[in-house]
């Protein structure tokens, strides 16, 4: 009955009370309220919106369906990354072990990929023996020892948002701020944070492609940090290219490792720095941002943050020496190059064309039950803006079979445009959004 009420009541535009809200979602996580009664109240919701109290009241009734990870006996600064996603986004796993190395404790708890975005969980599997089913108290165990756990969502963490984000994703109701805010704040909030930032993608390889949608977005999850008094801070990057040159599972878990030893590509090491800076202001590790940026060069140049990867692998039942050996990762059996159809400059490298072209390869989903090929993918060498000859090499394919190397030669034709004119491509870090307001910081 109460789910039938609070369905009616949010169609026509009522206010649902916090207590509604928490007795819905527990219900709904015990399995007292089917499927498609909560399918009719989402889409309720996405439909009216939510209010300021509403949200808050979602993501609390969220977080309370589950354990969280209570992990202020470490007397540590806990600060975890959120990424909206996006095509080529490999930061989590250069910014773990690098901030866990300066004494951070970073309950990195990520997704898979869906649809063109890949997902951290996905990429750290093709190390060989790497795990990240692990329950909260293993969790823990981790950031005791290494400051740093790489897991997925447990079945203890936020058991509503699992079911209702599975549930949102098969009737048309994840674009909806609101519970997008209140889905993912509930999870990073029950890894018991003292700081968060955020990175919230624009452009067209994004998930709220607009910069409007994305400032909101990034002003919903700040209020509700606040609510639950975990400062969070924003930046806003790009989206409308690849970040850095690999775009698959092992093809960017090896571009990690090479950003980790300090041959990593400038655009992957800014966003890196830029996150990070903000990790180790949130920490309180340093109160000046170069000086976090020079605390992060010297941990990749002295080899430590390498090493602490290393550690981290080790300890997740992975191979180590791929941090030596990055040919232990998984390999494809095809691999091509794909060269410039003409000169000119580049203009384009479409995200989100080349994100469906991997998945196309066998390396992305287009549902959650779908088994990866995870050695398939593009190295994009060449960047917006620069100038290339005919016949000259601009990425490699890395297909299963010679049908994969005529799809990711297709994928390559339909994403990359060489024109006579460069086109400005965003600014890659052009926002920084907290509590206090939003700043720009490139046009
Ligand atoms: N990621 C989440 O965890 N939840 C959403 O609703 C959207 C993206």
């Amino acid at each position: 009955m109460l789910a039938l009420r609070l369905i009616e009541r949010k169609r026509d535009g009522g206010h649902i009370e916090p207590g509604e809200w928490r007795a819905l979602a527990y219900a709904y996580a015990a399995g007292h309220v089917p499927d498609y009664q909560m399918a009719s109240f989402l889409m309720a919701c996405f439909l009216r919106g939510l209010d300021r109290s509403e949200t808050h009241a979602l993501t609390d009734a969220m977080l309370r369906s589950g354990d969280t990870l209570e992990l202020g006996y470490l007397n540590r600064p806990r600060i975890d990354k959120h990424s909206t996603g996006g095509v080529g986004d490999k930061v989590s796993i250069v910014l773990a072990p690098l901030i866990a190395s300066l004494g951070v404790a970073v309950p990195m708890m990520s997704g898979r990929g869906l649809g063109h975005t890949g997902g951290t969980l996905d990429k750290l599997e093709s190390i060989p023996g790497f795990d990240t089913n692990m329950a909260l108290y293993e969790a823990r165990k981790l950031l005791e020892t290494l400051n740093c756990a790489l897991f997925g969502q447990t079945e203890e963490i936020a058991p509503a948002d699992r079911k209702m984000y599975a549930l949102r994703d098969a009737t048309g109701t994840v674009e909806s701020i609101p519970l997008i805010a209140a889905s993912i704040m509930s999870k990073k909030l029950a890894e018991g944070l003292t700081g968060l930032v955020l990175d919230v993608k624009r452009g067209s390889g994004a998930f709220l492609p607009d910069l409007e949608r994305g400032l909101e977005l990034a002003n919903t999850m700040i209020a509700l940090g606040a609510d639950q008094k975990c400062p969070v801070v924003a930046l806003v990057t790009a989206m409308d290219r690849p970040l850095g040159r690999a775009c698959g599972n092992a093809l960017e878990v090896e571009e990690s490792i090479a950003a980790l030893k300090g041959e990593g590509p400038a655009d992957l090491m800014d966003v890196t720095y830029a996150l990070g800076a903000e990790m180790l202001l949130l920490a309180d590790v340093t109160k000046d941002r170069a000086e976090a940026r020079a605390m992060m060069e010297a941990q990749i140049a002295s080899g430590k943050a390498a090493e602490h990867f290393q550690r981290i692998i080790e300890a997740q039942g992975g191979n180590p020496s791929v941090v030596d050996d990055p040919a232990i990762l998984p390999q494809s059996k095809e691999v091509e190059l794909f060269v410039a159809a003409r000169r000119g400059f580049i203009s384009r490298v479409e995200p989100r064309t080349i994100g469906r072209g991997i998945a196309a390869l066998g390396g992305g989903r287009t549902k959650m039950e779908d088994k990866l090929d995870l050695s398939v993918g593009f190295v994009i060498t060449a960047r917006p803006g620069d100038w290339v000859e005919q016949g000259e090499p601009i990425a490699t394919i890395f297909a299963r079979d010679r049908s994969g190397v005529e799809s990711g030669r297709a994928t390559l034709r339909a994403a990359v445009t060489i024109a006579d004119e460069a086109e400005l491509p965003l600014p890659l870090v052009s926002h920084r959004v907290t509590s206090a307001g939003v700043e720009v910081l490139a046009r």
